[in-house]
């Protein structure tokens, strides 16, 4: 579904990311994992344009979306959630999903149905957003991405600043929306003992170049790379 070739992208002069060549295979969950300030969040957004691209290109269902402008490929199917700053506090969770529907033909009806996912968010439906939880904000703004019917949804680590409680219930969600609603998806992880757990393919950065590509269990049980750069025993 999504291919990157040869991409090599970062901000103004600091290159990050090296010669980068993956596919993130339809209705799949693919982990994207690696030491702190490996790229992972700068691949998710080169993906969505929100930095420089020096060299490769990126490919959506065979339509080059490289140097396209993030609303540009918000259009052509790919939703994005950052891991800070991914709702408006100040508005209700009601108004933040209608925002959600900017641009696309979408019913009011889509807004309820999404909302039944999520009960969390109907206790909220008329509050303003900066009254839920950490956990409930992160299930908002995966509720607005998955609101704007993406081909391919990216998630840049949705579990950060989370209880290990609540993370459980957010990896469950994602792995929900893999099951029962067929999404392809590219998570950004740094628990990536458990992101390999739920993944099914798995990308290994490691400072800013591919270390590893493949199935996700076979990284989680690789006799090395797990030890070396994921601190996993
Ligand atoms: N907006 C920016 N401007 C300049 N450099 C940046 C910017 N964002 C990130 N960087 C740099 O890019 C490199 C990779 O950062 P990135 O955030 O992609 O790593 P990461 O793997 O997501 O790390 P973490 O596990 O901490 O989330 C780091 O050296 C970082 O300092
Ligand atoms: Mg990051």
């Amino acid at each position: 579904m999504l291919m990157t070739q040869g991409l090599g992208a970062g901000y103004k002069k600091l290159q990050v990311l090296f010669d980068v060549s993956v596919t993130v295979p339809e209705k799949q969950l693919t982990v994207v994992v690696g030491p702190n300030g490996s790229g992972k969040s700068t691949f998710l957004k080169t993906i969505f344009g929100l930095t420089k691209i020096y060299s490769g290109k990126i490919m959506l269902d065979g339509v080059d979306i490289t140097g396209l402008q993030p609303h540009q490929i918000a259009y052509h199917g790919i939703s994005y959630v950052p891991q800070v700053d991914n709702i408006f506090s100040n508005l209700t969770v009601y108004e933040n999903l209608l925002i959600a529907t900017h641009g696309l033909n979408i019913d009011e009806s889509s807004i309820d149905d999404v909302m039944e996912m999520f009960p969390h968010l109907k206790t909220y439906r008329n509050k303003k957003a900066a009254l839920m939880s950490g956990g409930e904000r992160q299930m908002l703004a995966i509720a607005m991405s998955l609101l704007r019917k993406p081909k391919i949804m990216l998630f840049d680590e949705p579990t950060g600043n989370l209880s290990p409680k609540m993370a459980i219930t957010i990896f469950n969600i994602i792995k929900e929306l893999r099951e029962n609603h067929g999404k392809t998806i590219l998570l950004a992880e740094q628990n990536a003992k458990k992101a390999l757990e739920i993944g099914d393919k798995a990308i290994l950065l490691v400072s800013g170049k591919t270390v590893y590509q493949g199935d996700a269990n076979a990284l989680l049980t690789h006799e090395e790379l797990g030890k070396l750069y994921l601190g996993i025993k």
